[in-house]
């Protein structure tokens, strides 16, 4: 503690002597206080706190820093991730600002994506709420258990705009739509930093990757990324940017090359955008060995990787160690500038000088605090929300769900009594044993007049290759010894009792997430067998799904009764799925991300081009953009979901139909709920514009609005249009809006939508003459 007291002693007196008249009074005391830390540190120390190494709980990388305690004694480590709990860090920090020689804090990292102890949807699924707020709560809750477990950083949001349901790391962002994703990078960063960093419960947030890593071809994880500009800053880029404007503290520099450069030695894009167009002022950390890997990338040795890195724009190397081992020499050799290694320490201990580190390097993380914050049932109660939020009916045949109170149900499927795999592939410091799995769920909700039969019916996969592969990524996949046919053979008899067959199936967490590309994303083969087996019955089959991704389910979609896509929903899984198949949640989640119906129709999204050969329905025509063998559009559309109550839409009203300049349009509809239940509908607006200078989507999402109504009741939902919304990237890359006719399309889904037309011109500036 000697050592706190002392540059608590120091920020004080910083205080008094500030000499930066013009900076901002906060910023002025930074600078002077980062200032004269700087000028007492050797070039060795500077570069040491570019260093990010692993160490830990949680393996997320190829592989785990080595002597990490003497180096944090020397002064080589400006930050730890992977490591938490109060005891673990308050170790490791001590030992920073005890026993090196300026007593300088760690910080410490982690991949708090959706919840940190109470584990939430995986963000995929929360994005499906198309509820920012609650997004933006969930975001504070995790904040709040983390640093109570001393955690001051988080890897999130993670908000790679994705086309490519084979790429597993689908899972970890918001979907397809540029619009709801950087609505939800806002109130993630929000969420986690709050207003002011330094406070205990104040988690600092790393927006990635950037950028474009869900662009990777063929939905091979690492893969290569080739993208247009105009593609990029219409669709990839703006929630990276809404994260920046937002705050956010740092940002993770992509694993991809963009333009033949990897992110990790891109200047253009680590400067000239994000700083330079942007105005970023936080630091860069690469993603998990990045570095290094830039030799891989066939850019050259280890000092050039670290040379190029650096100039591009990266602050810090996470686990590589190559700006540890490299940059001293280059520094020697003027290969790299000191001024370069200032700049990059000076935004490091700038994060720690906001997030209060050098007061409380702790940040007011303890064990009463983690006991007394972690787990609560209110953030039990809460993740039971979101998680009946995000879940998506796909299909609902003859009103089967909600299942009644009373008779008897068969519950099967290697997901169904499943406590591990609905946490999802990231899921920090969340305790599968704290988990509801769907069996425990159904007992706790369904009530005294329901049996239960329980069978599992399959294992999660057959294939003992693909078994041993997902071994490597956590122990998800409980394997029953039986033989696929003795375990059938249950289910079906169990099924042939029941009233109806519920089926938990899908993917193990390990099938999503990162280094978790498929090719196949239909169920896996002994599930589909299963499945096939409890529709023979005739019973009535809902088939409750369990995954990380938009799944192909052309059979399922035809021969099941319903369909409640479920993602991982958290801890509070099994309690939120009981309550929707009940019907003590109506279901109101909305997809984010299309479902093709085949691989080959990938990439698909519902924000593509018209081409110069539209396919408009005809089956005999020939010369234009379509399949032979599957149609063109997906199986369930962007913004699709169903409810146990039904929505009519009217025609949409406008304000006027001839706008000019910076005029607002009123677009309405009137909303009816026109069947038995209370529910919730999510109003989708779209824009297209048919003509303009580059070619256009034929819609974009510019507006949703989340409407309750009870049975019988309607609304008039009203959006405010403004120039704003018809803004896009023009040939030169300007942010902008073009006169002309706009179509206004409002609805309960990207495929189902009213529509009308208005005329919208600028505003004639007036010339000298005149
Ligand atoms: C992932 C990042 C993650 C990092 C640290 C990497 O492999 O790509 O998303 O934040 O590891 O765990």
């Amino acid at each position: 503690m000697k050592r706190t007291g002392l540059l608590l002693g120091l920020i004080g007196g910083m205080i008094s002597g500030c000499a930066c008249a013009q900076a901002p009074a906060g910023n002025a005391k930074m600078n002077a206080f980062v200032g004269n830390l700087m000028s007492r540190m050797t070039l060795e120390e500077k570069i040491g706190q570019l260093n990010l190494l692993s160490v830990g709980f949680d393996v997320t990388g190829p592989e785990l820093s080595k002597d990490v305690e003497p180096k944090i004694r020397q002064s080589q480590v400006g930050g730890i991730l992977n490591t938490y709990t109060p005891a673990a860090v308050r170790r490791l920090q001590s030992l920073a600002v005890n026993e090196s020689r300026l007593g300088i804090p760690l910080l410490f990292g982690l991949d708090v994506i959706h919840g940190h102890k109470t584990i939430f949807p995986m963000p995929l699924g929360l994005a499906c709420t198309w509820d920012p707020e609650a997004i933006e709560r969930s975001a504070r809750i995790a904040a709040t258990e983390a640093t109570a477990d001393g955690v001051n950083w988080t890897f999130s949001p993670m908000v790679d705009i994705c086309r490519d349901p084979r790429w597993g790391r689908i899972a970890e962002g918001a979907g397809e739509d540029p619009y709801l994703g950087l609505q939800i990078a806002r109130a993630m960063v929000r969420g986690y930093q709050g207003d002011d960093l330094s406070r205990s419960n104040a988690l600092m947030a790393c927006v990635k990757h950037f950028a474009l890593y869900g662009g990777a071809e063929a939905g091979r994880d690492y893969n290569t990324v080739d993208m247009s500009r105009i593609r990029m800053y219409q669709y990839y880029l703006p929630p990276y940017r809404a994260a920046v404007e937002a705050g956010v503290g740092s940002v993770m520099s992509s694993f991809n090359e963009i333009n033949g450069v990897p992110a990790t030695a891109n200047r253009w894009l680590l400067t000239d955008v994000l700083r330079t167009q942007w105005g970023f002022r936080g630091f860069v950390v690469s993603d998990y060995t990045a570095i290094k890997e830039l030799s891989e990338h066939g850019l050259g040795d280890l000092p050039t990787d670290a040379k190029l890195a650096l100039q591009a724009g990266v602050d810090m190397d996470m686990v590589s160690e190559t700006f540890l081992k490299y940059l001293p020499e280059l520094a020697a050799h003027r290969e790299v500038s000191e001024s370069m290694i200032n700049q990059a320490c000076r935004r490091i201990l700038e994060a720690k000088y906001k997030l209060g580190l050098f007061a409380d390097p702790y940040h007011g993380c303890s064990e009463e605090r983690a006991r007394r914050e972690m787990l609560t049932p209110a953030n039990r109660q809460a993740a039971r929300e979101f998680a009946e939020q995000s879940f998506v009916l796909l299909k609902n045949d003859r009103h089967v769900l909600p299942l009644r109170k009373s008779g008897i149900i068969a519950l099967v499927g290697p997901l169904a009594d499943d406590q591990r795999n609905p946490l999802g592939s990231c899921h920090a410091a969340g305790d599968w044993q704290q988990a509801v799995s769907v069996r425990t769920g159904i007992s706790n909700v369904a009530g005294p007049a329901v049996t239960i039969l329980y069978a599992k019916g399959a294992n999660l996969v057959d294939d003992p290759a693909l078994r041993q592969t997902l071994k490597a990524f956590g122990d998800d996949i409980a394997v029953d010894a039986r033989s696929p046919q003795a375990m059938m053979a249950e289910a079906v008899a169990v099924a042939a009792r029941a009233d109806a067959v519920v089926a938990v199936l899908g993917e193990s967490f390990s099938m999503t997430g990162e280094a978790a590309s498929r090719s196949h994303i239909g169920l896996p083969v002994c599930q589909e067998r299963l499945l096939q087996a409890l529709v023979d019955t005739g019973k009535p089959v809902v088939l409750v799904l369990m995954n990380g991704r938009p799944l192909t389910l052309t059979w399922e979609a035809e021969h099941c009764t319903a369909i409640l896509e479920t993602w991982f929903g958290g801890t509070e899984a099994g309690n939120a799925v009981a309550d929707v198949l009940f019907g003590d949640y109506n279901p109101s989640g909305k997809l984010t991300a299309t479902f093709p119906r085949d691989v080959g129709q990938i990439p698909i999204y519902y924000n593509h081009k018209n081409t110069g050969r539209p396919y408009q329905g005809d089956p005999g025509d020939k010369f234009v953009s379509r399949y032979l063998d599957v149609p063109n559009d997906p199986l369930y559309p962007f913004g699709y979901g169903l409810s146990y109550t039904t929505f009519s839409y009217g025609e949409i009203q406008l304000s006027k139909t001839r706008l000019t300049g910076d005029e607002t349009l009123l677009a309405s509809v009137s909303l009816t709920n026109t069947g038995e239940r209370a529910g919730e509908e999510t109003v989708q607006l779209y824009v297209s514009q048919p003509v303009a200078s580059v070619t256009r989507s034929v819609e974009d999402l510019r507006g949703f609005q989340k409407v309750r109504l009870e049975p019988g009741e309607t609304r008039e939902v009203t959006f405010r249009v403004t120039p704003e919304d018809l803004k896009f990237y023009n040939r030169k890359l300007e942010y902008d809006w073009e006169p002309g006719e706009f179509i206004l399309r409002i609805g309960g889904d990207s495929s189902r939508l009213k529509s009308a037309t208005v005329h919208w011109n600028k505003r004639k500036t007036p010339t000298k003459s005149q």
